[in-house]
């Protein structure tokens, strides 16, 4: 017992533990303070209580049950209890009435996941469907729900695992893994938003990004040359699209090569970055880990690595190569931390001119794309193959869903060294749980479909609920061609994405903003504005996910776990506590049905109000993508910048009748002064009294002081009622 709502459950075949990796959790056993725990150990059990769940542990046969305070049961094991063999180690929990699943990190298909089957292993899930199982992040984590309670559980095994949601078995869920032990946590809710905090807890939380990080990013493999890059720029500000980031594809680099910068096409970084530093763009670029495998070429990163033995070698001592897009490649061994260190110095020759962010790709790893024609054979990773410090080894058996973690981790901390004074971006695509310390993730390559587009928002939120926050698709579909009807639809629910990245794949039509024609240009153009309109709310989200592990982008249930009609909700998202959208993902679809739960909900765009629950039909033209605010939002919102370093005019809070609060979370956005007192939140409240809507500031924190912006108060919904402002609102 660590807490009053998190077990650790361990069993080892051998009766004795080898020595813990500390490679998810960051917390060890010893720095949980469990409050008040009673232990009885009967005849036929050993009870443990806390203020919040009693676990019973039976003797004969060994079953663990645990029963919230309304003596309800829950993660109950069931059938064969636990078990073990040669290949691994199981375990089997019964599944209530009413329960379903939701998290297992990224995932296709709809939201729910009773019924199925999930694997947990990192692969390069190129061509991905709703029926895809191993996906580029694995993480072994999820939650049960049912009306009045929630529990989340934590595999914690690197190895291979799999979670069955009585896809074999009715009534019955299983996890397995090849680990030789049996370790979990059991994380009582009662309620989604408990498990994530406990659960970010043991897994740590996403560092506060730099405000631009939540921008428009617009990529492209690839914007080729500094002078398609320079254009690009030129049309963002021309057309008048906010824009923070470009990111650079693998054509910035000679041939390939990691680290290297090509000699013709990108002959002078520093001074492009420069120039759209000016502009008020940042650069992110790509980093892959395969090293284009080299000898006597001159080409540093490799001949130091080798020299070094920094590549992963095979159990017979072989240097262990694949195919990527240099062709032949080698490995670093990220699992290592000098490899980590000296991977992360490498950074700098990208720092140097002046990049902001990196982009982490194709680490599952990836080692069978080659652009040079396939011949026929596919590489596997020896899964024996010795990873790790000497002390500490492993195979690649039980780190290879770490490869994306560890090497994320590397960047991050090269940045934190290199750009001390900044904070940086760093995204990944692939990762294991705890991936949040280190990068945001996007959900790989995708498909310029309407079911992509349908599926994006499902697969967001599940990753919310498995801790990662700072998530996102590839806007338009990153494989073939978009229509403008699609785009437009996509880019009103990229809007929603807590990472906004447009992308499109080599050899596809161009798919920014502008080359669908007038109409979609006005409709992109209008929704990347409302979602630099939202800066302030979005803001104060990263913030309250970076301290307390809540999601950004949520579905409905995270909000209504008593609601049943929101466990299938899939379609649906709430954009933090107070937005919620209803997008149209189906080509010629003008009118959707909406499901508003119990409360008041505002008709964004008409202010009408609804009294929930209810399904309505909403009208949703192509310009209009259906949005809600609760009763009692009061959002804050600030004018339109074309990109986040210019300083908004005015703060504006668009507030709904009804009783709420909100906090802003304010700083300056890019440093790390707020780690040392410089920042400030404002809370403000509206509540009703009497005939009257007061609306006043409750509470101040903070020592950071906002630039000085005009504070203006929009008054939505019915007001006929008379409003008073109380205090100075600033
Ligand atoms: C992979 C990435 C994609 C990138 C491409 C070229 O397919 O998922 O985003 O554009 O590689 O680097």
């Amino acid at each position: 017992m660590l807490k009053d709502n998190l077990v650790r459950v361990q069993l080892s075949p051998k009766g004795e533990f080898a020595a813990p990796r500390p490679w998810a959790v960051t917390q060890s056993d010893e720095a949980w303070e469990a409050k008040a725990i009673t232990v009885e150990a009967a005849e036929s059990a050993i009870v443990i209580k806390t203020e919040q769940i009693t676990v019973y542990i039976y003797r004969v046969p060994c079953r663990i049950v645990c029963f919230d305070q309304l003596g309800q049961s829950f993660a109950e094991d069931w059938g064969q209890g636990m078990a073990w063999s040669a290949s691994g180690v199981s375990a089997w929990k019964r599944i209530e009435a009413n329960e379903h699943f939701y998290g297992f990190g990224e995932r296709t298909g709809w939201l729910d996941k009773l019924a199925e089957q999930k694997t947990n292993w990192t692969t390069d899930s190129l061509d991905y469907s709703s029926q895809t199982d191993e996906m580029y992040q694995a993480i072994p984590f999820f939650m049960a729900l049912r009306p009045q309670l929630s529990y989340g559980i934590f595999l914690n095994s690197t190895f291979w695992s799999q979670f069955d949601l009585g896809a074999q078995q009715l009534g019955i869920w299983q996890m397995q893994t090849q680990a030789t032990e049996l370790d979990y946590y059991i994380i009582y809710g009662p309620e989604p938003a408990e498990i994530l905090a406990t659960y970010t807890e043991l897994t740590g939380r996403m560092p506060l990004p730099p405000k631009w990080a939540l921008g428009y990013h617009q990529c492209r493999w690839s914007y080729e040359s500094e002078a398609v890059v320079r254009e690009l720029a030129r049309e963002f500000r021309q057309h008048r699209i906010p824009c923070d980031v470009i990111h650079f594809d693998i054509d910035y680099m000679r041939g390939y090569r990691v680290f290297t910068w090509h000699p013709q096409r990108f002959s002078n970084p520093q001074a492009l970055i420069a120039e759209l530093a000016e502009a008020g763009f940042k650069v992110v670029a790509i980093v892959d880990p395969g090293v284009k495998y080299e000898p006597e070429a001159n080409y540093a990163v490799f001949d130091q690595g080798l020299a070094q033995d920094y590549f992963v070698r095979k159990a017979d001592g072989v240097l262990f190569h694949g195919y990527v897009w240099p062709d032949k490649s080698v490995f670093p061994d990220f699992l290592r931390p000098e490899v980590r260190q000296w991977w992360g110095e490498q950074h700098k020759s990208l720092t140097e001119a002046g990049v902001a962010g990196i982009w982490n790709d194709m680490n599952e790893p990836a080692i069978n794309d080659r652009p040079f024609g396939d011949p026929g054979e596919k590489i596997w990773f020896p899964l024996d193959a010795p990873q790790g410090p000497p002390e500490a080894q492993a195979t690649h058996a039980e780190v290879h869903n770490l490869y994306g973690l560890n090497m994320a981790q590397a960047s991050y901390e090269a940045m934190q060294q290199l750009r001390p004074q900044q904070r940086s971006f760093i995204l990944t695509r692939s990762g294991f749980a705890g991936i949040q310390r280190w990068a945001a993730v996007w959900m790989g390559d995708n498909q310029s479909l309407w079911d992509h587009l349908e599926m994006s928002l499902p697969m967001l939120c599940n990753m919310g609920l498995s801790g990662v926050p700072f998530v996102g698709c590839d806007i338009g579909g990153f494989a073939g061609n978009a229509t403008a009807e699609l785009f437009a639809r996509w880019m009103q629910v990229g809007m929603l994405y807590p990472l906004m990245r447009g992308h499109s794949a080599m050899t596809t039509a161009r798919h920014e903003p502008w080359v669908f024609g007038d109409r979609v240009e006005r409709i992109c153009r209008e929704y990347i504005e409302l979602r630099y309109r939202l800066l302030p709310y979005l803001y104060s989200l990263f913030w309250q996910a970076a301290t307390t592990g809540a999601p950004i982008l949520r579905p409905l249930l995270y909000h209504y776990p008593q609601d049943a009609q929101t466990y299938n909700l899939y379609d649906q998202v709430l954009l933090g506590p107070s937005l919620m959208a209803a997008p149209i993902y189906r080509p010629g679809v003008e009118h959707r049905a909406v499901y508003l739960p119990a409360g008041t909900w505002y008709d964004w765009w008409t202010d009408q109000p609804y009294e929930g629950p209810i399904h309505i039909l909403a009208s949703a033209p192509l310009e209009r993508m259906p949005l809600y605010a609760k009763a009692g939002a009061i959002i804050p919102m600030q004018s339109v910048v074309q990109s986040v370093e210019q300083a908004p005019e005015q703060l504006i809070l668009r507030v709904y009748p009804g009783t709420g609060e909100q906090t802003l979370y304010e700083d300056d956005g890019q440093s790390f002064d707020y780690q040392t007192g410089a920042w400030c939140t404002t809370t403000y409240q509206i509540r009703e009294q009497g005939e009257q809507l007061i609306l006043e500031v409750v509470d101040k924190q903070g020592n950071w002081t906002p630039p000085l912006r005009e504070v203006c108060v929009e008054f939505k919904g019915n007001l006929g009622q008379l409003l008073t402002l109380h205090t100075d609102l600033r």
